[in-house]
């Protein structure tokens, strides 16, 4: 498949569409929905860990990576949605979760009885002077190594610490776990994300302290152990993601690159993080558009020169709704959306869309911790608490970061639970349910959903959008960003202002350019040309 002009809808399946009324999305929910997938224009469709699991973290933690939670539906089920996919022209990616397994997978079971082939397939450490082997902490709070008592040695993980990491250093695991992509590569899907892919490599030696992750990032045999994985399994041929924490454009390059055989392309996360105070996820500041445009910018171009392939998105499970957060929910919440949706989508990389982006849903709107189901914000909230915050503080810093934000359910239709489902969902549903909505925007002709139609389709019409080269250009203003794609004499010019007041473009080479060039498609619906931009106009001119 031609993922340059593909375009990947992702499903968090929980939230997505439930048919049995348990409260819980699942398999023949999605199943339902793909004639709608279909209209959207989509090609591919990620769907997140189905699989059999105790849900400390909604799936991302696995204990059988063949099997299917009978939560969620059943194997017969599975097949079904795939090939009901395939008679309309769709493919599904499957989320492989092989970093870390659950602590019930049956390989962390025999390795807790102390079976030392088992305890191989993970990290067990001695202690040093009755304390963890390091200072590390894991990304959900709390110390990355759990002390087990029965064996008087310490496993790490860099997750939850019912989350173990696997240990990539021992071949068979590699095995076990290239079995696993041929299980569901035999089932006939067309591609794989790869969950926080480039931490499997730990290094030689456990020492210091602080964020576990920052030690194994891109580690040292990361590049060997993907190409090794991919090649063994002939996946080369099908569409893979690397999802790559804290990575880096070199790196990233070297995964995605055609001649390394390791990778389609890698989600970076660089952008997401422009409104983190200090780097700290859990301290608020307004976004940094400068930074914004610099992190794009180098990605985009340096990517572009060396022939990588970047993922490029807003929004996913692990991320508040972008609409709130670039955006504006309010008076500019059709427009806002739109412009975002432009910007990332005539980027140079394959575009994804996270359930409900499409029809602008926002951020969740809770505000009591009971209504929060996340292990990673009910643990920081604590952690916030025990920080010296008040209640209220912790609650502002939740409903802008936690990743519940972006798993409220799909919001279907204006009936109670917004036709998500007919039971009681597993968590609330976003208060504007009744004016966003999938039905609500198919009747309006000038919707956000209609207009990411016509983006999905514009990356199939124009090689500009699919292959073209990029230059990111001085706007002259740093909540407007612009850039230009370049294909055989053509040149799209994208200008994005995400800023709610209107500017004018003063730069003469860029003004020039808005004056003159045709407008393909625009936030606001103009269609004359000018170097004014409208507050959250974002538009592209073609030459
Ligand atoms: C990835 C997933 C996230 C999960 C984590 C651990 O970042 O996207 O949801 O919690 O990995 O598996």
């Amino acid at each position: 498949m031609d993922f340059k002009s593909s375009t990947v809808y992702q499903i968090y399946i929980k939230s997505f569409c439930d048919s049995d009324g348990d409260g819980i999305g699942d398999l023949n929910g999605i199943r339902s929905k793909l004639p709608y997938l279909k209209s959207l224009g989509v090609d591919l469709i990620w769907v997140t860990p189905f699989f059999p699991s105790p849900m400390v973290d909604n799936g991302y933690d696995v204990a059988d990576y063949r099997g299917v939670n009978p939560q969620f539906g059943t194997m017969e089920e599975c097949e079904a949605m795939i090939a009901e996919a395939e008679a309309l022209g769709m493919g599904f990616m499957f989320d492989m979760v092989f970093n870390h397994t659950s602590d019930e997978h049956e390989w962390f079971r025999k390795a807790l009885t102390g079976d030392p082939e088992y305890m191989d397939y993970y990290i067990f450490r001695d202690g040093k002077d009755g304390q963890a082997p390091t200072d590390w902490t894991c990304s959900f709070g709390g110390p990355a190594w759990e002390y087990v008592p029965s064996l008087g040695k310490w496993y790490l993980h860099l997750f939850d610490p019912k989350q173990p990491d696997l240990n990539w250093e021992n071949p068979r695991v590699r095995e076990e776990l290239k079995e696993i992509i041929r299980f569901w590569k035999g089932k006939g899907v067309r591609g794989f994300r790869f969950d926080v892919l480039n931490l499997i490599s730990k290094p030689a030696e456990f020492t210091g302290g602080g964020p576990g992750h920052r030690y194994c990032r891109d580690g040292r045999h990361v590049h060997e152990f993907i190409r090794e994985m991919v090649t063994d399994t002939g996946i080369e041929s099908l569409v893979t993601v690397g999802e790559m924490a804290s990575t880096n454009i070199k790196d990233c390059i070297r995964y995605s690159a055609p001649e390394n055989h390791e990778l389609s392309m890698c989600f970076n996360f660089h952008h997401l993080k422009v409104d983190y105070k200090d780097n700290n996820k859990w301290t608020l500041m307004a976004p940094d558009y400068e930074m914004l445009r610099t992190l794009f910018r180098d990605w985009q171009e340096e990517m572009a020169s060396h022939g990588g392939w970047n993922a490029v998105f807003w929004c996913n499970h692990d991320q508040p709704r972008v609409v709130s957060r670039f955006g504006d929910e309010g008076k500019y919440h059709d427009r806002s959306a739109k412009m975002l949706g432009t910007f990332v989508h005539l980027l140079r990389g394959t575009p994804y869309i996270f359930q409900g982006e499409e029809i602008g849903m926002t951020n969740a709107h809770f505000h009591s911790i009971e209504e929060y189901r996340d292990v990673e914000c009910l643990n920081y909230y604590k952690i916030l608490l025990d920080g010296g915050s008040t209640k209220e503080e912790a609650l502002e810093v939740l409903a802008n970061r936690a990743r519940d934000n972006g798993r409220t359910p799909m919001q279907w239709d204006g009936t109670p639970n917004a036709g998500f489902t007919t039971g009681t969902p597993w968590i609330g549903v976003t208060d504007n349910y009744r004016t966003i909505n999938v039905e609500a925007a198919e009747a309006d002709p000038e919707s956000i959903l209609h207009y990411y139609r016509r983006l999905i389709r514009l990356r199939k019409e124009y090689d500009v959008i699919s292959e073209g080269d990029i230059r990111f250009l001085d706007t002259g203003i740093p909540h407007v960003l612009a850039y230009e794609r370049i294909f055989e004499g053509r040149t799209l010019t994208v200008v994005c202002n995400f800023g709610s007041e209107r500017e004018v473009i003063d730069i003469p080479e860029l003004a020039e350019r808005m004056e003159n060039g045709s407008v393909l498609i625009s936030s606001t619906g103009r269609e004359i040309p000018s170097s004014g931009l409208e507050p959250y106009e974002g538009t592209a001119y073609i030459i």
